[in-house]
């Protein structure tokens, strides 16, 4: 059973990351509130964008050990990359070229993640075990949970 996911979150999220800038620290404590907090979700995390090779590396996350290497493009993750828009997958199974890391994943949102001075700095990947768990609404909640994030990153 999944609930709509809460837009407080990113003000949970705004007071979580507080004068403090680091990536790491900040991506870490990011999945950990998107695990703690959302329901019916089995993977919540980071990948980021490598410039000298052109893919995506595995970032922080929480949920089962994942693939580490993802191609510029492939996938749902570097589809999200390459296209730069945001990509809502009702059913993961259906997506050519789905990246199957996890099993239990079933849907998926994968949000674009872009610097204010235009650098790239990968995508933030959310999974659930159920079908169609990501309603327009959800969604939306993350694009502005990865707006906050972002206004808390200085620079890669
Ligand atoms: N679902 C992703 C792969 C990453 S894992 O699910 C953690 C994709 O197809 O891009």
């Amino acid at each position: 059973m999944s609930d709509a996911i809460n837009p407080l979150i990113t003000e949970q999220l705004d007071a979580l990351l507080y004068e403090e800038t680091n990536l790491v620290a900040n991506l870490a404590n990011a999945s950990a509130l998107l695990m703690q907090t959302l329901t019916d979700v089995n993977w919540t995390g980071f990948y980021l964008y490598q410039k000298a090779s052109d893919d995506l590396i595995l970032g922080p996350f929480q949920g089962n050990v994942a693939c580490v290497h993802i191609e510029n493009g492939s996938g749902v993750c570097g589809t999200a990359l390459a296209t730069q828009t945001v990509q809502r997958v009702p059913d993961v199974h259906q997506f050519a070229g789905h990246i199957a890391c996890d099993s239990a994943s079933n849907s998926e949102v994968v949000v674009p993640l872009t610097l204010a001075d235009g650098t790239q700095l990968g995508v933030m990947d959310i999974d659930s075990p159920s079908l169609d768990r990501f309603t327009v609404a959800d969604q939306a909640v993350l694009e502005e949970f990865a707006r906050v994030l972002l206004k808390h990153i200085d620079k890669v």
